[in-house]
């Protein structure tokens, strides 16, 4: 059976959502969590201790293992305190989840520059310090397990979610970093879209459609992401509703121009450039 048993796990944003049904199912799988949110509303404002306390509750009278956590992922301190909490309470850190998120949805041209930062500075920058300020206990102990909260935004884009979408591939970009540098140290990376149902996706997708994507169905994904059994690192995998799958970049097979083309010759070649009809998964020619 593959498990988490004793390990202890770092979820970001747990006092709800979907990071609450990540720490509930990793608490019943046996794992030690820290349960950390910031407490604020969906646009980032505001704090408040009662969402962490509450999660909290709930899994200790189901005689699970939990403690809150109630610093802000966006800066250096703060995630230095989320990691130092699991190393004070329980000697240690395994796993974290990079899951808390805000959001400030506006079309591009109505966009300022203080929603493109502040929604950046959450998803991207947080999962940054956060990893971070793990990372040397990883390293230090030859494991870890890192997943990060992608999103389908950031893989193919979506009205409005600009500065949403660029932080979601921020972080796949930085999964597959992390991959590379964490493999001679048994440290895995990994990046999960979620789809389902919470107070980030009530207004944004029909309720007929939130109706088939509760939260549970992800957590299983990601609980399993961060067992010892699962080696597997930089993926990005999309799950909801109860179907999972992988999404990767392919290339095509393009062509090789023997000297400098015109700008005439690409556009003759184009359709020959861009054909995916023989596309194979994509590789870094200087990895
Ligand atoms: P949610 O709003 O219920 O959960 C996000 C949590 O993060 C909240 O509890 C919030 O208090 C906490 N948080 C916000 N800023 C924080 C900070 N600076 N420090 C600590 N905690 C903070 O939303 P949901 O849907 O559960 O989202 C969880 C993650 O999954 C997010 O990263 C989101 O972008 C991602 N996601 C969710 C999708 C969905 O369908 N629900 C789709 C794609 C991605």
């Amino acid at each position: 059976m593959v498990g988490v048993k004793d390990r202890v796990v770092v979820v970001t944003g747990a006092g709800g959502g979907l990071g609450r049904e990540y720490a509930m199912l990793l608490a019943r799988e046996g794992a030690r969590v820290v349960v950390n949110d910031l407490g604020g509303a969906r646009d980032g404002s505001g704090e408040s201790t009662a969402m962490a306390d509450q999660v909290v509750r709930e899994i200790r009278e189901a005689g699970g293992d939990a403690v809150a956590s109630y610093d802000s992922v966006d800066t250096e301190e703060g995630a230095r305190a989320i990691i130092g909490t699991a190393v004070a309470e329980y000697g240690g850190v395994h796993g974290i989840v990079n899951n808390a998120g805000i959001l400030r949805d506006r079309a591009f041209h109505k966009m300022t520059a203080e929603d493109w930062e502040a929604v950046l500075r959450v998803h991207l920058f947080g999962s940054y310090h956060v990893t971070s300020a793990a990372w040397p206990y990883f390293r230090e102990q030859r494991y870890g397990r890192v997943v990060m909260a992608a999103s389908t935004s950031g893989l193919f884009g979506n009205f409005g979610q600009a500065n949403y979408g660029s932080a979601k591939a921020g972080l796949v970009g930085l999964v597959n970093t992390l991959a590379i540098e964490g493999s001679k140290h048994n440290i895995t990376a990994n990046a999960v879209a979620p789809m389902a149902a919470t107070r980030m996706t009530e207004d944004v997708a029909p309720p007929e459609m939130l109706a088939k994507l509760p939260p549970e169905q992800v957590a299983p994904l990601v609980g399993y992401l961060l067992t010892e059994e699962c080696t597997d690192t930089g993926m990005t995998l999309v799950a909801g509703g109860g179907t999972y799958y992988r999404v990767q970049p392919f290339q095509s097979a393009g062509l090789r121009f023997e000297q400098t083309p015109s700008m005439d010759d690409v556009a003759a070649q184009w359709h020959t450039i861009t054909d995916m009809t023989d596309a194979t998964p994509g590789v870094n020619p200087v990895g």
